[in-house]
């Protein structure tokens, strides 16, 4: 599944209805360059989930932060600032991928051999100041059935409709 965003908004507001979703232990990878949203998609899935905004943050040298005030447990990973693969088994992050919550993680490709063998995957990338496209998919048993929820959802039906009204205009 491809999707287009044309402001912050709109990304928060898919983030937001992919949380509807989610279920204990369920993982979810963001790639893409810097800029490109996973923050901001990260933001969406916490609020959510019923966790604020602002307590979404990126940018700093912790790898993964936990918030537990939301409907689930929400693991946000940021691992920008990580060199190798095996620098994050010291952190117990495997407790977190299989345990109570949710975890969301930021530049998810560069746990390489370490990448959980089921997962739901977003790619995000850049195309001028507001626009960014998501790109979704899904390793799995599981997260093929949360791929086909998220799509048959109402926030993404509705981003499907308006797109063929733009194309019929
Ligand atoms: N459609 C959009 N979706 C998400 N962010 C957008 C969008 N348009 C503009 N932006 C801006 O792009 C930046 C994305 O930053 P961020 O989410 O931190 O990226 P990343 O975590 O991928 O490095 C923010 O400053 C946000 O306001
Ligand atoms: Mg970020």
């Amino acid at each position: 599944m491809v999707i287009i965003s044309h402001s912050f908004k709109e990304t928060l507001k898919f983030g937001k209805a992919i949380a509807k979703h989610l279920k204990p232990a369920d993982i979810i990878c963001l790639s893409g360059e810097l800029g490109s949203g996973k923050t901001v998609l990260a933001k969406g899935i916490a609020s959510g989930l019923g966790i604020k905004t602002s307590k979404i943050t990126s940018s700093s040298f912790v790898l993964i932060r936990e918030h537990l005030e939301g409907r689930l447990p929400f693991y946000h990973f940021d691992l920008y600032r990580l060199k190798e693969a095996r620098d994050i088994s010291t952190l117990g992050y495997e407790n977190y991928l299989s345990g109570d919550g949710v975890s969301v993680i930021e530049w998810g490709e560069k746990l390489k051999y370490l990448t959980p063998k089921e997962h739901l995957k977003v790619e995000l990338s850049y195309h001028g100041k507001f626009k960014r496209t998501l790109k979704f998919y899904a390793q799995g048993a599981r997260f093929k059935d949360l791929l086909r929820e998220i799509r048959e959802s109402r926030t993404f039906q509705k981003f499907k409709q308006n797109k063929k009204k733009v194309r019929g205009e």
